[in-house]
Formats: C-alpha cells, structure tokens, sequence
C-alpha cells in the first residue's frame, strides 16, 4: 500500500498523471490523424497577413514599434478603403501556386477586424470600405476549392481593457510603471470579448477548417493560457467547429486537444519536431520578405529556389509550409509576391507529385548529397529532389534491390539505369548499390525530380 501511494505521488510529482488528466476533449490518436488527414495530405499554404498596417507599409508591427498613439493610429482606420480587392483572383493565385488551404488574419495585434462585429466598432464595416472582407475572402476562396482558416490575434493593442504587456506600444519598465497603466483595465472583460470574438468568426462564416491562434509569451509582464482563458476558449472551439484543426499558440500544450500542430516560425527545423519521442504534426510558417504585413521597402526577397527549398525540406521532414503574401492596402498583391507564386506554381504545376500526400522517406534510404527525399506511401514512390544537378553518373547506394523504375518527374522521361561511365579511374559501387545514367543537361526546371518506383 505504501509503494503504490509513494508511486501515485511521484507520477504527481512528475506531472504525468496531471497532464493525462488535462484534456479540452476526447478524440483518439487515430480519429485525431483522420481529422488532420487532409491537411498533411494538403502540405502547402498560404498565409495572408492583411490588416491597417498594410497603409503604414512598415510591418504589422508598427505600431509597436514606432510606439504609435491609438490617436495616430486612428488614421489607418478613417482611411481603409482597398479598392481594387479582388479575393477570387487571390485564390485563384493561391491556386495555381499550388496551394491547398489558406489562412487569413481576421484580427491580428492591432485590434482591428477585418470581419464584421457585434461586440466591437472597430472593424470593417466603419471604414470607408464598409463590407464585411472576411465574408467576401471566405466566399471566394470556398468557390475555388481552397481549405479556409482564420488566423486571430490574442494578443489586441486597442481594447481599452487589455492590460499593457511588454510586447504592447506602451509597454513600460517597472511593475509600478505597470500598475499605474492598468489601474483601469480589466482583463476578465477582455477575455470574454475575446471569446465572442472567436464565436463570432467561427459561426457566422460556415466551417471553418483552420484556426490560428496568435499568441502566448508567458513571464514577466507576459500573458498565458489564463490570461486569455484558453480551456474555455478551447473547448468552445471545438464544439463549435468539431473539425477544425488548431495551432499551439494558446498555451495549452499539455492539454489534449488544447492543439493539433506545432508552428515553427522563419527558421527551417532540423528534423521532424516531436514531444516525448513522438512526431508531431508541423506547419512552418514563412514569409517571402522580413515583414507579414506589406512591407513598401523591405528588401530581402527569397529566391524561387530558396521557397522551392523550403516546401521541399518541409515535406521530407513531414510537415507543411504555410507561405505568407502581404496585400497592399489597394487590395493587391506585390508584383514580388505574384512573381514568386507565378515560379512556384510552374515547379509544382509538374512536380506537385512529390509534394502532396508525402512525407519523410522511410528510415534505410539515404538521401545523396545535395539531394531532399520525399516519399508518397500509397503510390510506394519516392522522389529524389536534385538541389544542385549531378554530372552523368548518379549513385544511390544501397537502393539496389528497392527500385523497380526511374524516371523525371516533370516528363515522365525514363531515367536508364547502368554501369557508372568514368575514364581512368574505376567507379566503385556496392552490390546493394545503382546507379542511374542523367542526361548532361540540367532539365529546364528549377529543382529537378527523378521519380522512384519502389518494389512492393
Ligand atoms: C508572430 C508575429 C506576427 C505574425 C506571426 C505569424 O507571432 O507576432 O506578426 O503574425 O508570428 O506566425
């Protein structure tokens, strides 16, 4: 009796019993794969980060980090007026990139909604604009058959009642600094706006496959999962909208489905994120530019390769990559932005097959240098990514007895299979090894593939 209370307390103790007990709702692993089984099969984004800071141009951020006065900020509202905002056109850009899914900011930081309110006047419909853009993006991204998300800021730099943080424009130094900012504010009538809030977008627009919470930054002067109340807000959520796939941002990662994947932001991972030695299911988030807002005079654009690159390490590693554009305040998108998703979805218009439905390629097949594998497994093919193009002989080892056919994905050409030429000196290969005889030329595609068909 003694050793089973001693083993209790120390599984309390170790926070393990806790932790299972923690649960916004009951959903299995499997049914929980099932649910999410559309969007891994999906793996590419996109993400649209639009809002008043597209008039400023300087990042979503600005007024945190110019400090500007809800009084100058104002402006930004008075004058919103996007004219030439065309969503079934964003979509169907989204489209031919080769995207399946995208996500929207309904609100991000700086409080305002692009959605039409209830419980507060600062959204859309009081702008000059004057029409609820939430409605009209969903509509037109349904018709082209796009997954819809809504992302939506925790975090609001306009409510009167939430408290000043360290991230918020007037954040301070002192906890007395502190004090005398919130005497007035009051985060319990937040949190309920925010509740009505997220209600508000998940019923007033149909289902909604994707919801982006944004986000938690526990400590000093910080906010947590109380602050915005986020087991309430969770399991509302998932009554709501029972199919919905969440991110992890609210700070409930030790709950059961207070998440459904994790978010690695601008940096790529180094392998496939888990928990407790479990993957996970990912989804970086990545922006063209150093700004998700319209950024007029940020420079550094990635290239069509480093994007391609990053779709492809996504997938090789299991996860998904959600790509941002930030519309102008005309309503458009960047001629940058429109370039890049133009070269996207050319790759992927011929080599889309080594993106969707695939995932890392199973443990035993070695990538060669300069390579990403990717690998479908209801089709049994893999995909061999060639970042910089080999000359003439091209051996993978230990693949021999897996391989029944080779060749490029983008013409379906067959790739002959043979002996490695070499003059003077002899090519080693092992007997498990093959080699495959590439053309001299580099295919006219940015990263080619050589298709693989495995034997069963
Ligand atoms: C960060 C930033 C934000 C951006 C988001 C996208 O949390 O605060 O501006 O919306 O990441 O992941």
């Amino acid at each position: 009796m003694k050793k089973l209370v001693l083993l209790f307390c120390l599984l309390c103790f170790t926070g393990q019993l806790t932790i299972a007990q923690k649960k916004v709702w009951d959903e299995t692993m499997e049914e929980k794969a099932k649910r999410l089984e559309w969007w891994t099969d999906a793996r590419f984004g996109m993400f649209i980060h639009w809002g008043l800071y597209a008039q400023p141009a300087r990042h979503e951020w600005v007024k945190k980090r110019e400090r500007i006065s809800e009084e100058d900020y104002q402006k930004y509202f008075e004058m919103f007026n996007p004219d030439l905002f065309n969503p079934s056109e964003w979509a169907k850009k989204a489209k031919a990139a080769g995207m399946k899914y995208a996500v929207i900011t309904s609100k991000h930081h700086e409080g305002f909604n692009m959605f039409k309110s209830e419980y507060t006047d600062y959204n859309i419909m009081n702008t000059p604009y004057g029409k609820d853009i939430i409605k009209e993006w969903v509509d037109a991204f349904r018709a082209e058959g796009l997954g819809v998300g809504f992302y939506y800021s925790l975090i609001d730099w306009h409510h009167p009642n939430y408290t000043i943080d360290r991230i918020h424009p007037m954040s301070a130094k002192t906890q007395e600094e502190y004090d005398a900012l919130n005497k007035d504010r009051n985060m319990s009538i937040y949190r309920e706006y925010l509740k009505n809030q997220v209600r508000e977008i998940l019923t007033n627009y149909g289902k909604i496959d994707i919801l982006w919470l944004d986000y938690s930054f526990p400590g000093e002067f910080g906010k947590d999962r109380n602050d915005w109340g986020s087991v309430e807000l969770l399991t509302m959520v998932r009554e709501l909208q029972p199919e919905i796939i969440v991110n992890d941002r609210a700070d409930l990662k030790d709950y059961w489905g207070g998440w459904d994947f994790t978010t690695p932001e601008q940096f790529k991972v180094q392998k496939w994120p888990g928990v407790d030695g479990e993957r996970i299911p990912w989804e970086t988030c990545q922006t063209f530019s150093g700004s998700w807002g319209y950024y007029r005079d940020e420079h550094t654009w990635k290239d069509n390769k480093q994007l391609l690159v990053l779709l492809i390490e996504s997938v090789s590693k299991g996860g998904n990559l959600l790509l941002n554009v930030g519309p102008t305040g005309r309503g458009t998108f960047d001629h940058r932005a429109d370039n890049a998703l133009s070269e996207m979805g050319e790759w992927m218009k011929y080599n889309g097959r080594s993106i969707y439905g695939c995932t890392q390629a199973t443990d035993g097949f070695i990538a060669p240098d300069h390579t990403l594998l990717t690998y479908n497994p209801e089709t049994n093919r893999l995909y061999i990514h060639l970042l910089d193009y080999p000359l003439k002989n091209f051996l993978l080892r230990d693949y021999g007895n897996k391989v029944k056919y080779a060749q490029f994905l983008h013409d379906a050409s067959e790739i002959q299979i043979g002996k490695p030429h070499g003059h003077w000196i002899d090519q080693e290969t092992g007997e498990n090894d093959i080699n495959l005889l590439l053309p001299i030329n580099k295919p006219n595609v940015e990263i080619p593939v050589i298709e693989l068909y495995l034997k069963d």
